[in-house]
Parts: C-alpha cells; sequence; structure tokens
C-alpha cells in the first residue's frame, strides 16, 4: 500500500534513503520553535484537526476553500480537515475572552490539510508554527511577533544572510487601491493579482488588473517607491532597536493571499530566491469580531512559518545536523554473565533519568557496537569484573575518544559531565 501523495512518513534515523522525512529532524524543528516561543513568553494551546465546514467558507478566502478536504460525517454534518489554525485560534479566544489578561501570546504547532497542486515546497499536509497576539493594536505588537519570527529562524542556525522578513501593508495597498480603482471593483480580487505578481507571466496579472481598472505600470511603481507608511517605520525602529534591521526590508510586492489581513503582513523568504516563502503573517483585526458575530472585538495579528521550505532550506544550507543524539549512553553487554550487573545499571540510570539502550539478547559485539552508533548515542558503557570478583564501569565519550573506569555508583555523573573526563584508563584488569 502506497502513501496518499503529497503525505510523509516520518523515519526515525539513520534515514532509509535520501528523500525520506527525517522525525528526529522534525524533532529539532519543533525543539526550536517551542523553546523561542517560550523565550518570547508565548503559551502553548491546540485546537481540533477537524472543523465545522463553515469556519473557512465564511471567512478565509476562495484560494484556501478551493484547497479544503471536507466531507459530511456520518451525523450529517458538513466538516473540513483544517487548512490552517487562524480561524481555530480565533473561535478559541472569542469563547474565552474574559478568562485571559489581554494580549494573549500564544502558540501552537499544528498538522494542517490543503489538497494543493503538488510543487516543490508544497505538500497536502505540512506542520507549520503558529504565532498570535490578540489584543494589541499598536505596531509594538508587530514589532515583537516579527522579532519572534527572526529569532526562530536564527535558533536553527540561519542568518541575515539566509534569510529576510519582506514587510508591507494591507493598509498601504488599499489606499492605492482607493486612489486608482474603477468604482465597484472588489479589493480582494486585486490583492490576489498582487499575491500573485511574482509568480504569474505578466499578462495573467494585467488580466487581473484589468478587472479592477488599474495598470500594472502603477502597481510596479508604487513598489519599486517602497516607502515605508508610519506604522511600518514604527515597526522597523522597533526593530532597529532589538539589532533586528539586517533581517527585514520593506517590500510591497508582499500582499498575501489570505482574505482577513487588514493591516501590516509580512512573508520570511530565503536570501536567494530558490525557494516559497518560508512564514507569512499579518494583522486580522476584524476577524475575531466577524467570527463571533460581533459579540468579541479584538486586534489580532499572527504568522505561520511551514516546516517543508524550512527542511530544505535547513539542508540546502547544511545546517541540518547530521547527528541526532538519542541516547546518553548504550550498555554493551559483551560478557552475558555480567547482564544481571548491566540490567540493575540499566534500570538505575534510566531512574535517575538518563536515555539508555541495550543489547536484548546476547549478540556479537561488533553488531552491539553498530547498534549503539546507529542510535547516535553519546557514550557507551561496559561492565568488567576484575579478577577479585569486583564489578566496574568503562564509559567511553564516543566524540573526544576518552575513556575512564568507574564506579558503577559514579557511572550517571560521568553520563553527565560532558565530555567523560580523561583520566588514563587503567589496562582492563578482566582483559
Ligand atoms: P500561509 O501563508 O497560508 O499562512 O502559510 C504560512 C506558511 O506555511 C507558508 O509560508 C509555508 O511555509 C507554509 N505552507 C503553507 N501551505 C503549505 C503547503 N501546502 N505545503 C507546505 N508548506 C505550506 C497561514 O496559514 C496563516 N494562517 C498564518 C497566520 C497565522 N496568519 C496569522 N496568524
Amino acid at each position: 500500500m502506497e502513501r496518499l501523495p503529497g503525505f510523509r512518513d516520518f523515519y526515525p534515523e539513520p534515514l532509509p534513503d535520501r528523500d525520506a522525512w527525517s522525525a528526529d529532524l522534525r524533532h529539532h524543528i519543533f525543539a526550536a520553535w517551542r523553546n523561542t516561543a517560550r523565550r518570547y513568553g508565548f503559551r502553548e494551546y491546540d485546537g481540533p484537526p477537524l472543523e465545522p465546514l463553515d469556519l473557512y467558507t465564511v471567512k478565509s478566502g476562495a484560494e484556501i476553500v478551493g484547497q479544503l478536504y471536507h466531507f459530511t460525517d456520518k451525523g450529517g454534518r458538513d466538516v473540513a480537515l483544517r487548512p490552517e489554525m487562524t480561524p481555530t485560534l480565533a473561535r478559541m479566544a472569542a469563547a474565552h475572552d474574559r478568562h485571559y489578561r489581554k494580549p494573549l501570546k500564544w502558540f501552537a504547532i499544528p498538522q494542517l490539510f490543503r489538497y494543493e497542486r503538488q510543487q516543490k515546497g508544497r505538500l497536502r499536509e505540512h506542520f507549520q508554527f503558529n504565532a498570535d497576539l490578540i489584543g494589541e493594536a499598536d505596531p509594538a505588537g508587530d514589532a515583537e511577533l516579527i522579532a519572534l519570527l527572526i529569532d526562530s529562524l536564527r535558533a536553527l542556525g540561519l542568518t541575515a544572510d539566509d534569510f529576510v522578513v519582506r514587510l508591507s501593508s494591507r493598509n498601504a495597498w488599499q489606499a492605492f487601491f482607493e486612489q486608482h480603482a474603477r468604482p465597484g471593483a472588489t479589493p480582494y480580487d486585486f490583492y490576489q493579482a498582487i499575491d500573485k505578481l511574482e509568480r504569474d507571466p505578466p499578462e495573467a496579472t494585467q488580466a487581473r488588473l484589468d478587472a479592477v481598472g488599474i495598470p500594472l505600470d502603477a502597481v510596479r511603481h508604487f513598489i519599486d517607491s517602497g516607502q515605508p507608511t508610519p506604522e511600518l517605520a514604527r515597526i522597523l525602529a522597533e526593530l532597529g532597536a532589538r539589532g533586528l534591521a539586517p533581517f527585514v526590508r520593506v517590500d510591497y510586492g508582499v500582499i498575501r493571499g489570505l482574505a482577513y489581513y487588514t493591516g501590516p503582513v509580512f512573508e520570511a523568504f530565503d536570501r536567494h530566491g530558490k525557494f516559497r516563502a518560508l512564514a507569512g503573517g499579518g494583522r486580522y483585526d476584524d476577524l475575531i469580531k466577524r467570527l463571533s458575530n460581533g459579540r468579541v472585538d479584538l486586534p489580532a495579528l499572527g504568522f505561520g512559518m511551514g516546516d517543508v521550505v524550512l527542511a530544505e532550506l535547513l539542508k540546502d544550507r547544511r545546517l541540518r545536523p547530521d547527528r541526532f543524539a538519542q541516547l546518553d549512553a548504550f550498555l554493551l553487554i559483551e560478557d552475558e554473565s555480567l547482564r544481571p550487573d548491566s540490567l540493575q545499571l540499566l534500570q538505575t540510570l534510566r531512574e535517575a533519568g538518563l536515555a539508555v539502550d541495550y543489547p536484548l539478547v546476547a549478540a556479537k559485539s561488533d553488531k552491539q557496537f553498530k547498534r549503539a552508533l546507529d542510535l547516535g548515542t553519546v557514550h557507551t558503557v561496559r561492565l568488567e569484573r576484575t579478577p577479585e570478583g569486583q564489578v566496574h564501569a568503562r564509559v567511553k565519550h564516543l566524540a573526544s575518544r576518552s575513556e575512564l573506569v568507574s564506579p558503577l555508583a559514579e557511572v550517571a555523573r560521568h553520563l553527565r559531565s560532558e565530555p567523560a573526563a580523561p583520566a588514563p584508563a587503567p589496562a582492563s584488569p578482566a582483559a
């Protein structure tokens, strides 16, 4: 049985082939996201992967609705797999708005589903780091969120030479639209044309723009001017004060495809323009009000960062770790008469919180060692019996190759102090 196109299997390292997706790399990325969110004071939330279809058809805009996985469930409800997290978050925030002090700083790492035309960097499921700030209208909130976006990429080793956040404004485009569009034209059609400007051939863009009565030249001129609005200038100043200016630039070529954005919007791209967007977001000050039928009115903004393009970029920049240490130690049992002592040590080490594995059944030494390497262990531990009948442990730190002999009670301490002190190992009395 094959898996569905556009879906992924995640294997533990070492991977079966070059194109396989790594569960360890995924964990590495999630850990960087979670840790950066924690450093910024964001709290984790989650919601259901299956939602009422209406949640998306009403607010997200035609593009995402065309990509929905939806069906009628056995109770006759029209439901959809979530294609994005923002409507769920808006619903959750509106449901308990009085319970939490504002602003809310919340994050989640949902798996999302979109029936997309498959292309590089776009699959039919992906994981997305979502960070949102709810209840703050000041551009300070936008700066805080963009700083979080930048730092979550920096946490993975990426620098200002690797990526840039292109900052734009729906307000600026709205003003442009009102000035240039033919009466009766709808801004959403115009936003779609701008959103696809870089991907579509000029004739296609011109045709879309003709529908709203705006010449392509006027659009190009506006993008080239790149003058920050006062709101964008505030955001840039706050990012500059944090030393993050090299990571951002004003770029009106960005407008965002989703319908609900209202103010500043942004997208992060790799500097060489080799990949599709790494992340995108912006303000959506009306969405919570619309989803709660006017009951709760809270300004909000956020971004989503996908794992697919990010993993490709990390590989491209050689920032994908090639070893994922899973184990603190692998306990080699080369002398079966030492198995009971080994099991006792194994239990003690695990109870002390260390990650330790061992051969379940008797196996040749080289097989055991290969398995230890496959599992990415930091140390090996082997018990030895002295001629006097005492049992001690030989602890080896694989990366530095330093080795020491230790009483059993001290092994946990040695495994924690990295690398094991390069004390000269006495010739093994058991050898
Ligand atoms: P989005 O631009 O649709 O925004 O997605 C954000 C990021 O998710 C993209 O930049 C990309 O990295 C990743 N992504 C999207 N679709 C796919 C796909 N089919 N395959 C792989 N990766 C993908 C949103 O979803 C907004 N809800 C973000 C947001 C949060 N805005 C405010 N808060």
